[in-house]
């Protein structure tokens, strides 16, 4: 038995705590391979991405990804372009912020096991990138670091309305020979969808001899591409992409069919936001393939995800950073293109593709995605 003095005592210990301030989530930690291949750096808001440095055909380390130069806006910034962090707990679209688990093809809440999350986009027909506050406008702390690598852990306590706390695990390493690998393992306590989502966008130019990314060399390794509503949301068909400006399976210049692209990423948009459906095991094949002709860069991408988003920036509209030619001049339509490994999307609400997305106590979740850079002549 606890005596009351000594109870009381107790409840003293939480002022005795030497007080220790909160780390400053947008510290930067770099990271670089020791060849000089790589450097990168982060934030731990977000696990972001803030800089990546790769040399380019003529030996000049160029920054191959866009962003700011002042990473409070990560959290500031009302555009919220999602720069280069870790999306989740469930990275794109999800109908009417609603789900079910089981999963069911129209749940409506209030119902058993129906779950509402916060609507952000399309006028609130459906949630982007997993709420208001999604992972990747989170607070991450750094668990540890080196040299060539950095972990960073984020605890997801049942926030924006999921069911249950995921804890998660983020590790950003780079190699010699022009290597950067992410992964991601989360584990639930309660079922739940989980599906992650990097969204790195990439200039390979840099804005040095091209403005945008139009003509930078694209390959997926992919024959089905998800058919979406006006919402961007799936409508169940996935199409074959033979003879559409989706076919990708032979590199081509992103804008080989720009014309037959208007309107293809809803109202008024030219280019691409769409969901593909890699056709091999991706993480021993490469599933993208994306090189530049100015800079001579190029980006291999392995991963263990299933599908990959790829999103020509058209809603871009943000001053540059300093090294981008900022800040007067502003990153627009097609500056960069987003290449995101993720899960089919909206799968949750998409039961005929019998794909399963729902984690929990038995099973845990892993994204791995490995980008390899060379130069071409
Ligand atoms: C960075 O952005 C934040 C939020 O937008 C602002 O309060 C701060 O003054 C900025 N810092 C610098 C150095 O410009
Ligand atoms: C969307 O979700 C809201 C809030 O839970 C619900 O009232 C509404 O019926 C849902 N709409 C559709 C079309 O399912
Ligand atoms: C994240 O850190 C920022 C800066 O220290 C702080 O303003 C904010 O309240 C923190 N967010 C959460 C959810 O703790
Ligand atoms: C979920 O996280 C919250 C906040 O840290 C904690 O209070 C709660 O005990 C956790 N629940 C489980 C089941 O781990
Ligand atoms: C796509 O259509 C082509 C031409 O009709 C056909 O040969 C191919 O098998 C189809 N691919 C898939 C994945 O359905
Ligand atoms: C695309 O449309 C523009 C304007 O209508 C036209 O000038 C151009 O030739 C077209 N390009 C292709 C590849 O069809
Ligand atoms: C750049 O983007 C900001 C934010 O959207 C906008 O306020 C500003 O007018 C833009 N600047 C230019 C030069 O277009």
């Amino acid at each position: 038995m606890i005596s009351k003095w000594f109870k009381s005592l107790l409840a003293l210990v939480p002022l005795l705590r030497p007080v220790v301030a909160d780390p400053w989530p947008f510290d930067v930690t770099t990271i670089a391979a020791p060849d000089g291949s790589v450097t990168a750096k982060f934030v731990s808001f977000g696990a972001t991405m803030t800089e990546l440095w790769i040399k380019d055909r003529f030996g000049n380390p160029r920054d191959i990804i866009i962003g700011y130069d002042n990473n409070t806006e990560l959290l500031t910034d009302p555009a919220h372009p999602v720069f280069n962090p870790i999306v989740g707990r469930y990275a794109n679209r999800i109908k009417n912020g609603t789900f079910s688990i089981p999963i069911t093809k129209y749940p409506q809440p209030p119902g058993p096991n129906v779950y509402h999350i916060p609507t952000n986009d399309h006028d609130g027909q459906d949630t982007l990138h997993g709420g208001i506050y999604g992972w990747d406008r989170r607070n991450w702390t750094i668990v540890s670091k080196s040299p060539t690598s950095v972990t960073y852990h984020h605890l997801d306590a049942a926030d924006e309305g999921f069911p249950g706390n995921v804890s998660a695990y983020t590790t950003h390493t780079v190699e010699n020979g022009g290597v950067l690998k992410t992964t991601v393992h989360a584990t639930a306590t309660e079922l739940t969808p989980i599906m992650l989502t990097q969204h790195i966008y990439w200039n390979l130019d840099a804005f040095q001899g091209s403005e945008n990314i139009l003509n930078h060399n694209l390959r997926v390794d992919a024959s089905r591409v998800v058919e979406v509503d006006g919402d961007a949301i799936p409508t169940g068909n996935l199409i074959n992409v033979t003879d559409t400006p989706w076919d990708f399976r032979t590199p081509q210049k992103i804008d080989y069919r720009w014309n037959e692209t208007v309107g293809l990423c809803g109202g008024g948009c030219s280019g691409y936001d769409h969901c593909w459906i890699y056709d091999h095991p991706e993480d021993t094949n490469p599933g993208v393939s994306l090189w530049s002709d100015v800079s001579g860069i190029r980006v291999d991408i392995t991963t263990n995800n299933p599908a990959t988003q790829v999103y020509t920036g058209y809603w871009l509209d943000t001053p540059r950073k300093k090294v981008h030619g900022g800040p007067s001049l502003n990153y627009t339509s097609y500056s960069a293109v987003a290449i995101e490994q993720e899960g089919y999307i909206d799968a949750i609400n998409t039961p005929e593709w019998g794909v399963n997305q729902i984690y929990g106590p038995d099973r845990d979740y892993t994204w791995s995605t490995t980008y390899k850079f060379s130069t071409v002549q």
